[in-house]
């Protein structure tokens, strides 16, 4: 009887063996966009980065490691905190759905991760459709019981917010490599009123460069969603949100085109969970509009994120996937790229906010 027992606890430790072997394996494939293309070697950021550049991180849909693994947002925030200085990140900027029902204990997850950053690294955040409850079918959400507007007012970048205590909808200020910067970070599925304070708020800062940071923007096939004229899926028109609401195509109609925005960054959409497309705004400059998303793949996203370095020729910005929870880069030309920005107009419509506050 003993030397059965022996016998088939010797078969169950072969088979587990045998299992997390294969399993390994079967992870270090999906680690690669493409099967043939060769890892990039350890350390894959040591060799990336341009002296005298700057770097913003973008950080797209956590809600899953909130949810399942949130010791991989933790380990994202714990690298930004310690290659702050390498390499010279200036602002974290999250693209919203930060969790997966808006449920106490996600949030707990997700402050004790973000929150690393407090006095480290400034960010902004948005609200995603999940951030809403339930299933994003209203317009409540308890971001800010767990991210309070009061923490955010001491910080160096931080501009104001649209409504008082809400932190859905807000903008920031930093300079950087010469150039005036503002974050506007807006709400899932924007209300007509958030549009025109977006407008106010950009008018007051025509003299800065503009990122938009939005959940739901760009589609994967490169397009803004515009529930008018394109069938694409998950649309914020198509989901029980209290109207009013504007998609990517009515943000840059009402919105983007008008100033002088360099970037749209979003998140929200799986498939490929990238997209990329540059158009001309009413005074010729070109607006580079981003989706990134990583929240299908293992562990809730692999840590993948993106790094936006800005070059000391003041007008390259290099685009970098990195996962600091493998030290890997995804390297294929949808997740690794360079843009140029255009220079701001020589006349603009400068009308600068005396409150504005600017960090180093
Ligand atoms: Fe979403």
């Amino acid at each position: 009887m003993k030397k059965k027992f022996w016998a088939s606890s010797f078969t169950c430790l072969l088979l587990i063996a045998a299992s997390v072997f294969s399993a390994e394996n079967e992870k270090k494939k999906t680690y690669r966009d493409d099967p043939d293309e060769p890892l990039a070697p350890g350390s894959a950021m040591r060799e990336e980065f341009t002296p005298g550049s700057w770097t913003l991180a973008v950080v797209p849909d956590i809600q899953n490691q909130t949810h399942f693994c949130p010791g991989v947002s933790m380990a994202q925030t714990a690298w930004l905190i310690q290659n702050r200085e390498r390499f010279n990140l200036i602002h974290a900027l999250y693209l919203g759905d930060l969790t997966n029902h808006d449920a106490p204990w996600q949030w707990e997850n997700c402050q004790a991760a973000i929150s690393l950053l407090d006095g480290k690294l400034p960010y902004a955040l948005v609200t995603g459709n999940h951030d809403y409850h339930p299933d994003g079918a209203s317009r409540d959400t308890r971001i800010n019981e767990y991210f309070p507007v009061k923490t955010f007012a001491d910080r160096p970048t931080f501009g104001g917010v649209m409504e008082e205590g809400r932190i859905e909808n807000s903008y920031h200020l930093f300079e950087a490599g010469g150039r005036k910067w503002i974050v506007l970070a807006l709400e899932w599925a924007p209300r007509d009123k958030t549009v025109d304070w977006a407008n106010d708020i950009m008018l007051k800062h025509s003299d800065r460069y503009g990122i938009l940071v939005t959940h739901a923007y760009l589609f994967d096939d490169s397009l803004r969603y515009d529930h008018k004229t394109r069938q694409q899926r998950w649309n914020p028109h198509d989901y029980k949100t209290p109207p009013p609401i504007n998609d990517g195509q009515e943000l840059w109609d009402k919105l983007v085109r008008k100033h002088n925005f360099a970037f749209v960054l979003c998140g929200h959409v799986c498939n490929s969970g990238v997209g990329y497309q540059a158009d001309k705004n009413d005074a010729g400059q070109t607006v580079h509009q981003i989706l990134s998303n990583y929240q299908f793949r293992d562990l809730g996203g692999e840590g993948y994120m993106r790094l936006m370095e800005f070059l000391p020729d003041g007008k390259t910005v290099k685009i970098r996937t990195y996962s600091p929870l493998w030290d890997r880069l995804l390297t294929s030309p949808e997740q690794q790229f360079t843009i140029e920005l255009d220079p701001l107009p020589a006349k603009s419509n400068t009308e600068i906010d005396p409150l504005s506050k600017i960090s180093p």
